[in-house]
């Protein structure tokens, strides 16, 4: 019997010496209920890349109840493969080009530097840098690139929090429940947000979206328009969130690599990449063979499923090497080039990943530069899941230089 159990809760605190030994295996394997595993950089990647291999959605049961959960899934372009997939990729990544990730950089530096100066730098009050700065700031940027308003942001980041709860294994009824309702206010939130600005078009990408919608004959179809908006909003913010809370988390534990990047050595670019790489916010992604195909020596079957563990491809020494100091092991905030896959491969490869990587270099960069002495002031807890990583809080205290 397989010891692979992709349900282990030995998983959540630290899943690294899980993966290792699943990678001392084979690059694919098969877990304990049936679903094959990718475990190495060159069976994920092989995987992911492969056309025989998809992201196959099917309705959840009872399809009645979870219809509104469902609709929103089945008319994005994530879960979708060719042609319809290529479609809406080209139509997005269209919207995404006219310049709208470059317009957002000083938008991202003055709501950063805002935002620190609401933070309170008593060292007799720690405060949770998760709460106060990482999650709202997100939440605000994808607002505003969708030209929807910041204040909403705590009923975004509620939605999108109850819909990908879901992603997790093993759903209970409480969180199905909490999902389809927020499916349906998200929706209803999002047609309003659409009807609005196709009587007041404006310089976002919600306008840019409706005039593609309107203008091309191949444009997105008023329900794949809601559903991408609602996919951009829930994208575009836990796993940012979860990148920031742990790569910070990361550094903080390693101070000699947080000097590199205070002391200017080395960029907060550069490092960044390491961060995602060290301790992924999305450690698994699933596909499904459409015919009989061959991966990494496995014969897989049509209809078969594949667990990719990302986590664990970015730990592969045959890639990132196994010196003590530089290898797969080690958190080097210098580490260039940087083939980590935290933004995924393919043709489902992270459209936001641009978006995502300025955001959070400037997060990280002005937040350091404001508070350089940035210690946790106790052990940050876990969130209870694997698949989604991060942390429920990260308490530190805030010193000036
Ligand atoms: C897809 C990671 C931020 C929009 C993906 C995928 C990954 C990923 C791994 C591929 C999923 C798969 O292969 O099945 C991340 C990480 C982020 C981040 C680690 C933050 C650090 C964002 C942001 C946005 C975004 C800010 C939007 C503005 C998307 C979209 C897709 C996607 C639209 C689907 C692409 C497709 O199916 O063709 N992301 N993402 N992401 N991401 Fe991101």
């Amino acid at each position: 019997m397989s010891d692979v159990d992709l349900t282990d809760p030995a998983l959540i605190d630290d899943p690294y010496p899980t993966l290792a030994e699943w990678r001392s295996q084979g690059p694919m394997l098969r877990a304990q209920d049936g679903r094959w595993v990718a475990t190495t950089h060159a069976a994920v990647g092989a995987t992911l890349r492969d056309r025989a291999l998809g992201r196959i959605w099917s309705d959840w049961q009872p399809v009645e109840e979870m219809e509104p959960f469902n609709f929103l899934h089945r008319n994005q372009l994530m879960e979708n493969e060719p042609p319809e997939h290529t479609r809406m990729r080209r139509l997005l990544a269209g919207a995404f080009a006219k310049g709208h990730v470059e317009r957002m950089r000083p938008r991202i530096e003055e709501l950063a530097e805002a935002m620190l100066d609401d933070l309170d730098p008593d060292p007799a009050r720690p405060l949770d840098i998760l709460a106060t700065y990482a999650e709202p700031m997100p939440v605000f940027v994808i607002a505003d690139l969708l030209g929807v308003p910041r204040e909403d942001h705590v009923r975004l980041r509620d939605w999108s929090q109850a819909i990908v709860h879901m992603y997790e294994q093993g759903v209970d009824e409480t969180t199905r429940q909490a999902a389809v309702r927020a499916s349906v206010d998200f929706a209803a939130y999002v047609r309003e947000v659409i009807e609005m600005r196709r009587e007041r078009p404006g310089e976002d990408l919600v306008s840019d979206l409706i005039a593609e919608r309107d203008d091309d004959a191949a444009g997105f179809t008023d329900d794949e328009l809601v559903a991408t908006v609602v996919l951009l909003l829930n994208a575009g913010h836990e796993a940012s969130v979860n990148t920031f809370g742990n790569g910070l988390v990361s550094l903080l534990h390693h101070p000699d690599q947080l000097r590199r990047i205070t002391s200017g050595e080395v960029s907060a670019a550069t490092a960044l990449e390491e961060l995602i790489r060290f301790d992924a916010p999305l450690q698994m992604f699933e596909r499904t063979a459409t015919q009989d195909v061959e991966i990494a020596g496995a014969n897989i079957r049509a209809g078969e499923t594949v667990a990719c563990l990302m986590g664990s491809a970015n730990r592969d020494a045959d890639v990132f090497g196994d010196d003590s100091l530089t290898g797969a092991d080690a958190f080097d905030v210098s580490r260039d080039p940087n083939p980590h896959v935290g933004f995924g491969l393919g043709r489902h490869f992270c459209l936001g990943a641009p978006l995502a990587r300025v955001e959070l270099e400037v997060t990280l960069r002005r937040l350091l530069a404001r508070f350089p002495s940035i210690a946790l002031s106790d052990t940050p807890p876990r969130r209870p899941t694997w698949v989604l990583r991060g942390y429920e809080s990260v308490p530190v205290n805030l010193t000036f230089a």
